[in-house]
């Protein structure tokens, strides 16, 4: 068989500079536009690459993985994110699971105060209003929010994301409390977080925080984390923001809940059926809805789309540097001498 180009199966338009980078190593394919593909169009499309390109939004499963093949080496999301990658059946093929790490932590950091502060000071509702021109004036007892000062901003997950969103709290006047799966932070790790209080366990956070906001990866571990009995563990008064992912939240309790005037309102970036809204959400005012955008700022989404390049790039000529969450697999041979590429 000749060996031209490796082929890099894309799933979808990416930003600048992933084409450009790509397009220098790999013969490029798949989907060139801004347009969801098929699970069909995948699997027809992946066989003999090298390289799977791909967004959270494409399932690559164990029946993609073996459609594409032996010269599979690498599946890299343009997400930090991979619960829609099959990561198992990946690293039984020996294919790197790859993703993008650090460049959207800040964005959506911010998108998560956003969620926060409209919430509390229910923006979206006063947005409606003014442009429904039933805004007739000031008045004393016009929108009435939820003041965040004094408050306790409960963080579930204290990862990269979670830590910058604990970050900005002092800025807020809020305390935090989080719970993280392995223990407490070391203190040498929350430079600035030295009041940040750990929580026992969920229930404690729940029982105490006046802002719950998730930051947890979705897994078998965290599906309905969030469920009726949780959100009864609420205060009702509080605000539960998810930027993380749908399926963490129960959203059918979310909207009884809600429904009945259990919790002061919800925030949501992400959803359970993602695109499809859970019945009963969408008629409520004190919820906020939006299109899953945490990432979504320009200088972000480039970052991110170079991090997906180069991850396929460094994976495909078995260098090192890949942000891959399946490490395990060895580095592809031959394995290239590093200074021998330009990644
Ligand atoms: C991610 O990277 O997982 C985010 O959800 C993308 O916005």
């Amino acid at each position: 068989m000749s060996r031209g180009r490796p082929r890099a199966f894309v799933t979808r338009l990416l930003p600048e500079p992933a084409p450009s980078l790509l397009g220098e190593v790999f013969e490029l394919c798949g989907n060139l536009g801004d347009r969801p593909l098929t699970s069909r169009e995948i699997l027809e499309g992946v066989p003999g690459a090298s390289a799977i390109v791909c967004t959270l939004a494409d399932r690559i499963d164990a029946a993609v993985l073996s459609a594409a093949g032996a010269e599979l080496r690498v599946v890299s999301n343009f997400a930090v994110g991979f619960d829609n990658i099959d990561v198992t059946a990946a690293t039984k093929r020996g294919v790197l699971v790859a993703t993008t790490p650090d460049v959207l932590t800040e964005a959506t950091a911010e998108l998560t105060w956003a969620l926060i502060l409209a919430a509390a000071r229910r923006v979206v509702e006063g947005d409606a209003l003014v442009r429904s021109g039933r805004f007739t004036g000031w008045s004393p007892s016009l929108l009435l929010g939820k003041e965040l000062t004094g408050g306790v901003l409960g963080i579930v997950g204290m990862g990269r994301i979670g830590r910058a969103v604990a970050r900005r709290a002092a800025g807020f006047g809020m305390r935090v409390l989080y719970t993280r799966r392995s223990g407490p932070l070391p203190a040498e790790a929350v430079p600035g977080g030295e009041q940040w209080g750990f929580a026992a366990n969920l229930h404690a956070l729940l029982a105490s925080a006046d802002v719950v906001s998730l930051h947890v990866p979705l897994g078998p571990e965290t599906r309905h984390l969030i469920s009726a009995p949780e959100l009864a563990a609420m205060k009702w008064d509080a605000i539960l923001v998810n930027a993380a992912r749908g399926p963490v939240v129960d959203e059918a309790a979310l909207a009884e809940t809600l429904r009945q005037g259990h919790l002061f309102a919800a925030a949501l970036d992400v959803y359970e059926n993602e695109p499809v809204i859970t019945p009963g959400l969408e008629g409520l005012t004190n919820v906020v809805l939006l299109p899953h955008v945490g990432s979504a700022t320009v200088a972000t989404r480039r970052k991110m789309a170079e991090s997906a390049a180069r991850n396929a790039i460094a994976a495909v000529r078995g260098l090192p540097g890949v942000n891959a969450v399946n490490l395990q697999v060895p580095c592809v041979p031959p394995c290239a001498r590093v200074d021998q590429w330009r990644v």
